[in-house]
């Protein structure tokens, strides 16, 4: 029997020689996810001797600040207590360029740095990734100046890759643009779209319990599937990114890309190996037989709202509109629930329900795959309709864990039906270090497996199934907004959504 994986796969190894350079050096995502994911990296081996990191930024600073600064965030933001000797030679190998991303002048320095460094640290190869960490609105621009300055350039010692975080663009016509604007100066296997979803071990373990076991495939279609439910709540209101969110909505902030892409793992058909562009063709065709909705089929069967003050773990919290950088008259949604249909030979009638939302009664990120009755009630129809169906649950976080719900007699005399859970608890099964999320991202952006990356066609699919409802709801602004209470599970509309298939939303006690 053969085996398809590629060798990366096997067994990690650390990443070849590279200079890995952020562009916002002095921002949020910096001090709270790379330098610490790049950091377990080192701690486990996996990034390569010859390594360093360049950060980039407008503030004014120098190679020593900027090992300061990390070494005083780090303290904050890693993920386990520091040892300083690992992070001492890991700090020692951070460099700084002070420099005015829309300034030619600045790629001409950094040019220049990079050489330096390589000199410096011994680095062979011309082996660099460039990671955005910086406004969607500089991705094309920042592309661009790296053309010009001939930092994109690849030879065959030399990779240049560029990381870049979503949105990736507000609706189908930007998104179009920007992937327009980074093919001007990137092919498609320079761009790494990372979403932070399929960092996370559980969601990749989808596609292990999909395809590395035998009794669930079998099972896994409209012939015996009857729905299948992705949630994924939050009890955190906007925090301090009230303008952003405001500006985007849960609908672009979480459904285009993250939900969809859960849904696409969990839809696809088997590829015939698990390469990055073979995963990606199967992902994007589920994303291709979601027709996107005319605009009365967006009235029926897609759900927004905003949160009102409310209770939160016995707190009083805002309302939406109350919280700081918020319109107080913003019709911008934080609730959004769709019932999707994925229009192939698996999946015709079988319905997707999507909700995400923020400041919900639970943190909960879970699919359930819920099952047809059995085709006889052999136990009469009370039996069977008290009890639960069969459903597979899968909880992605906080808990990582594979429920089963299955049908057993009950201990007696009488033959009484109850449905009860086989468990498997995720943490039981190995003990993980803590991580970020962006471990394993950045790892395989430096070993070149774009598996986990979005990739312009489904960049593509998802904004065109998303971008029907957007026009909808912009032209016909909400007029129950706030319509559910902070710390509940959303707008009553969206239970009648399900409700009207006979169906129910699975809200956890
Ligand atoms: C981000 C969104 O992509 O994902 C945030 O921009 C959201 O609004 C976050 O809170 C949720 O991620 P996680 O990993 O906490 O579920």
């Amino acid at each position: 029997m053969s085996d398809t994986r590629p060798a990366a796969l096997h067994q990690r190894q650390p990443a070849p020689p590279c200079i890995f350079v952020i562009f916002g050096a002095s921002g949020d995502l910096t001090k709270r996810k790379l330098i610490p994911a790049l950091f377990n990296l080192s701690c486990v081996g996996l990034l390569p001797e010859k390594f360093a990191i360049v950060g980039v930024a407008i503030t004014p600073g120098n190679d020593q600040t900027f090992r300061d600064q990390m070494s005083a965030d780090i303290k904050q933001f890693s993920t386990h207590p520091v040892d300083p000797q690992q992070w001492d030679p890991f700090v020692a190998g951070c460099y700084y360029l002070h420099g005015d991303l829309n300034d030619q002048s600045a790629y001409t320095a950094l040019k220049e740095k990079l050489d330096a460094v390589r000199q410096a640290r011994g680095i062979p190869g011309g082996n660099v990734v460039f990671n955005l960490a910086i406004t969607p609105t500089l991705f094309g621009n920042v592309a661009a100046h790296l053309g010009d300055a001939g930092l994109l350039h690849e030879t065959p010692d030399g990779f240049r890759r560029v990381i870049i975080e979503k949105p990736f663009g507000r609706d189908l016509d930007s998104a179009r643009e920007l992937n327009n604007e980074l093919h001007g100066n990137l092919k498609e296997a320079q761009i790494y779209r990372i979403d932070h979803y399929l960092g996370k071990e559980t969601v990749q373990n989808i596609m292990v319990f999909r395809f590395a076991n035998m009794i669930f495939e079998p099972n896994w279609n409209r012939r015996y599937v009857d729905s299948v439910q992705i949630t994924v709540a939050e009890r955190l209101g906007v925090e301090n990114r009230g303008g952003y969110l405001d500006n985007y909505g849960v609908l672009r902030d979480m459904v285009q890309n993250h939900m969809l892409s859960v849904l696409s793992l969990i839809a696809m058909e088997p590829p015939g190996n698990i390469s990055g562009d073979a995963v990606r063709n199967e992902k994007v065709k589920v994303l291709e037989a979601i027709r996107p909705m005319e605009p009365e089929e967006v009235l029926e069967n897609c759900v927004r709202g905003q949160y009102g003050a409310g209770i939160i773990d016995g707190r009083q919290v805002p309302a939406y509109r109350d919280e700081p950088s918020v319109n107080p008259h913003s019709n911008t949604e934080t609730y959004a629930a769709l019932r999707l249909f994925v229009e192939n030979w698996r999946w015709a009638d079988v319905p997707f329900y999507l909700r995400t939302g923020k400041r919900l009664a639970k943190h909960l990120t879970q699919v359930v795959i819920r099952f047809k009755r059995t085709p006889l009630m052999l136990f009469g129809e009370k039996v069977h309709s008290e009890a639960g169906p069969n459903a597979l649950i899968l909880n992605i976080q906080p808990e990582e864990s594979i429920t089963i719900m299955i049908r057993a007699k009950k201990p007696g005399p009488n033959i009484v039906v109850d449905t009860i859970p086989l468990d498997f608890d995720y943490s039981e099964f190995g003990k993980q270090s803590p991580a970020t999320g962006y471990e394993t991202l950045l790892h395989d952006c430096m070993i070149g497996d774009m598996t986990l990356f979005h990739r312009e066609d489904s960049v593509d699919a998802s904004w065109r199934i998303v971008n029907p409802i957007l026009d909808v709801w912009g032209a016909l602004p909400p007029r129950d907004f706030p319509d559910y209470d902070a710390g509940t599970w959303g707008p009553a509309s969206a239970d009648k959504l399900l409700e009207r298939d006979g169906r129910q939303w699975e809200n956890p006690s």
